[in-house]
């Protein structure tokens, strides 16, 4: 048979090809972002005047650009990078998922790669959190959570349960349900009029807002359907770490009220902390949990959550009593194969073990910073580490900006949160690759706190 002649190309499609022929130099790929992209939380305006890097490879903890000047990526692409760029276990394992089987939906039927991986992550998980629900991202599975809360109570007797709780300072991504449960200024006040209300204490400070949410919890317990909040560490909210005791008391209130806890690990998960998850500091039993970021080792979007038998059982029954949720690209193959591999490098490669004396050295590195007048609130744990430089506070304070510049002409690449200076690089960075952050952080700082009066 012969195959079918090529349809002819109309003067349109052609100058369209030309314009999507592959772009060669940084500069037209600059002139290209400019003229098409719409980045994430990037005014216009900066995106006009700031350089972007033209990332042209990674591998490991290092980025490198068109010029061919390597950066440490200090931010760890978002804090997805827990392995590094490129590990090669996960390359080869999303090229030989990507030879057998792409992409089928859940719809009536499934496939190995996913139903494997959900049984060994429902293993990894405290408690009775066994059953998966799959999504795309760190926002989708917190949307997908809340629903099921609201669902649970809706269709089990409890209707007037339909009250979420969370902390002030909140950050659970950027869908409107996300959106609600969080609480930054900068993120969500614009949005203000599209969000469910969401109750939470005005405190700041987690030794009040744990005494409040437990009073509410006590008090009108029988309104609330969730409790979520974002284990040990606040990540966008300025990486505020709040205490495991603290946790602790959440839990136990939320439990005693009848009310479900959500656990966000979206960015704590998957060792970020220490342990695999940040919930187990508190050795809580958490009944829904967030996962995705780490969950694909930065590869692909990916994300679950993860939710008790007890939950599950809530859908039993008729059709109209399932969790009407779902995304196209739920339970995709590559990243269940992906995610999959991620767990065998953390068993394989000791990854957590390995983590623990790095994590030492962050620590000891941000211990020092307290000993110059302009930073505040030293912090680590497991491998996130944080320090304020004094001054004004919020998310677009400036401060933070001259850090971004300064290491990236040092080749690190960092990422601040107002004036709030962190790094989370991968928990198996090389050990020579941790001195030159923390060499390149605690030189960066020291010229930049220098310059202030
Ligand atoms: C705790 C937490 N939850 C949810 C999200 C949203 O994840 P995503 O950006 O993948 O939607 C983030 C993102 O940073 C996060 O830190």
């Amino acid at each position: 048979m012969r195959s079918p002649k090529p349809r002819a190309l109309s003067a349109r499609t052609c100058s369209l090809q030309r314009f999507a022929e592959p772009a060669d130099s940084a500069s037209t790929l600059v002139g290209l972002d400019r003229a098409h992209l719409w980045r994430p939380y990037t005014a216009r305006q900066s995106q006009l005047e700031v350089e972007p890097l033209v990332v042209t490879r990674a591998e490991g903890p290092w980025l490198w650009d068109s010029a061919g000047q390597r950066y440490f990526d200090g931010f760890g692409s978002w804090w997805v990078s827990n392995l590094g760029h490129q590990h090669p276990r996960l390359v080869a394992a999303l090229r030989a998922q990507s030879e057998r089987l792409c992409h089928v939906s859940l719809a009536g039927m499934i496939n190995e790669a996913t139903v494997d991986f959900a049984a060994r992550l429902a293993a990894l998980c405290p408690g009775d959190l066994r059953r998966v629900f799959f999504s795309d991202n760190g926002s989708t599975a917190v949307e997908v959570a809340l629903k099921m809360a609201h669902q649970y109570f809706a269709q089990n007797g409890q209707p007037g349960r339909q009250r979420v709780l969370a902390l002030s300072g909140a950050f659970h991504g950027d869908t409107v349900g996300a959106m609600s449960a969080g609480d930054i200024p900068e993120f969500h006040r614009i949005f203000a009029d599209m969000l469910f209300a969401v109750w939470r204490p005005r405190d700041d400070d987690f030794d009040a807002a744990a005494e409040a949410l437990s009073t509410h919890l006590e008090q009108q317990g029988d309104r609330v359907a969730a409790v979520i909040v974002e284990p040990m560490v606040q990540g966008a909210g300025g990486m505020r770490f709040w205490s495991a005791a603290h946790l602790t008391r959440l839990a136990r209130a939320t439990q005693q009220a009848g009310a479900l806890l959500i656990v966000d690990e979206v960015f704590t998960g998957y060792g970020r902390t220490g342990p695999m998850w940040a919930s187990s500091h508190a050795k809580i039993l958490p009944d829904i949990l967030c996962t995705a970021k780490g969950l694909s080792g930065g590869l692909l979007p990916f994300a679950a959550t993860v939710a008790s038998e007890r939950v599950f059982e809530g859908f039993s029954g008729d059709a109209t009593r399932a969790l009407m949720h779902g995304h196209t690209f739920c339970g995709n193959p590559l990243g269940a194969a992906v995610a999959r591999a991620v767990l065998d490098v953390y068993e394989d490669e000791q990854v957590l073990a390995e983590a623990v004396p790095k994590a030492a050295r962050i620590a000891d590195t941000f211990a020092g910073f307290g000993a110059n007048a302009h930073l505040s609130h030293p912090r680590a744990l497991g491998m996130v580490a944080a320090v304020d430089i004094k001054g004004p506070a919020g998310y677009h304070a400036p401060l933070g900006q001259r850090v971004h510049a300064l290491a990236r002409r040092k080749g690190l690449w960092l990422r601040p949160l107002g004036n709030t200076v962190y790094i989370t690089p991968p928990l198996n960075t090389p050990d020579p690759d941790l001195d030159f952050l923390l060499a390149t952080l605690e030189e960066t700082l020291d010229e930049i706190t220098r310059g202030l009066s």
